[in-house]
């Protein structure tokens, strides 16, 4: 589904277009003789990315104070420190690939800081992390499936230890609040559940903010006026973020399954089909931005792009999201102000089905 109205149509009527699509994910894709397998489904399996009301009212219940705009700006210091961390290793002229250097590791470093991961298990935190989101890719399969399926275990495992800590000694992080949050319901979430919301908060916020800072980079240098006009007024960034988000969405391709027979612009739709509707393609809709080719930072209306969709899934994690690209793009123009492409060509990535960004974005900073 590729107009802005069927997108935000699908988004928001839940009940015809169902997220109970863990089976039809590639994570979904098990062997129940394997043990290893149906421990990571009955984790896994339990993420509100896939849940339909009402258990997925029960549980984004308990996000409702962690992420709000106000508690997130507490972790301004938090993404700060991280984005300055990784800038400084590098120095002005060098020529460095920012995909892994950059992009993947500021998200990574943001979310082990805010969840309260010890610093001494970040590398390890890192490589679980990209092993449990690599189950998600359909390309994943045999051996390196199986793999990635253990390696997750691992990270369950971790979450586990580390949420039994927190439940037994409180600290000032997110995995604290999460543990003592009571749903609407009044009750707290099962141990598979909370492993489950923990652990997605990985996968949903590391490649999708990986590929924010890629594709946002890219713009800069594919509009040069754009960028000096941030250097000189850094006030305009949040309007940029939100317009980097419209014309390169991180995520461009959700997945809905009807659960009866729909008329969806001219197509007519039986219960069961598989529904893709592509956030890319609304968010440059004529019919909703005006010349949307163009990168314009300054769009008179309120910019409602759909890059983190909208209704009961809209983005856990959007505001943190912002904050992050924020903070990195400031710095990074701070840092290097000169930064200009790299010598080796930019490389798409082209193996991922839903996901929109760079393999590799080579930048002389
Ligand atoms: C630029 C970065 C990001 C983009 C573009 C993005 C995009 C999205 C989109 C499109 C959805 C809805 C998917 C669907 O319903 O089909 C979503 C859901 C979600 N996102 Fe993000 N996301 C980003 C960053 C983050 C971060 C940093 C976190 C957390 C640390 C996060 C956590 C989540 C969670 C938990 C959900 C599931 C919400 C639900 O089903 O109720 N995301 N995101």
């Amino acid at each position: 589904m590729t107009r802005y109205t069927d997108v935000r149509r699908i988004a928001t009527d839940h009940t015809t277009f169902s997220n109970d699509l863990f089976d039809v994910t590639p994570a979904g894709m098990h062997d129940p003789a394997d043990t290893e397998h149906q421990r990571f489904v009955e984790i896994a399996s339990r993420v509100l990315m896939c849940a339909d009301p009402p258990v997925h009212t029960r549980i984004r219940s308990t996000f409702r104070t962690a992420f709000t705009p106000d508690a997130v700006e507490r972790w301004r210091g938090a993404v700060l420190d991280a984005t300055t961390t990784l800038l400084g290793e590098f120095e002005p002229g060098r020529e460095i690939d920012i995909m892994p250097r950059l992009a993947a590791d500021v998200p990574v470093a943001v979310i082990a800081s805010i969840l309260g991961v010890p610093r001494d298990v970040w590398g390890n935190f890192r490589s679980w992390s990209f092993a449990y989101a690599s189950t998600f890719d359909p390309m994943v399969q045999g051996e390196r499936r199986d793999e990635a399926i253990r390696t997750s275990l691992v990270l369950f495992d971790f979450l586990a230890d580390l949420a039994e800590q927190r439940r037994a000694h409180p600290a000032d992080d997110l995995i604290s609040t999460i543990v003592q949050t009571r749903t609407d319901d009044g009750d707290l979430l099962s141990e598979a559940e909370l492993i489950a919301q923990i652990a997605l908060l990985l996968v949903a916020g590391n490649d999708t903010t990986t590929n924010l800072i890629g594709n946002g980079i890219t713009l800069l240098l594919d509009n040069p006026e754009v960028r000096a006009e941030i250097a000189a007024d850094p006030a305009l960034l949040p309007k940029t973020i939100e317009e980097m988000l419209r014309i390169d969405p991180p995520l461009h391709l959700t997945f809905r399954l009807l659960t009866k027979d729909a008329i969806v612009g001219e197509q007519h739709l039986t219960a069961g089909t598989l529904v893709a509707p592509c956030i890319a393609t609304a968010n440059r809709d004529p019919r909703a931005f005006p010349d949307p080719g163009r990168f314009d930072i300054h769009r008179a209306e309120n910019n409602k792009h759909l890059a983190f969709l909208h209704g009961i899934h809209f983005c856990v994690g959007a505001a943190l999201a912002r904050l992050e690209g924020q903070v990195v793009f400031e710095e990074l123009l701070r840092h290097y102000p000169d930064f200009s492409a790299g010598s080796e060509p930019a490389v798409r990535r082209t193996r991922n089905a839903v996901a929109r960004g760079w393999e590799k974005r080579p930048v002389r900073l």
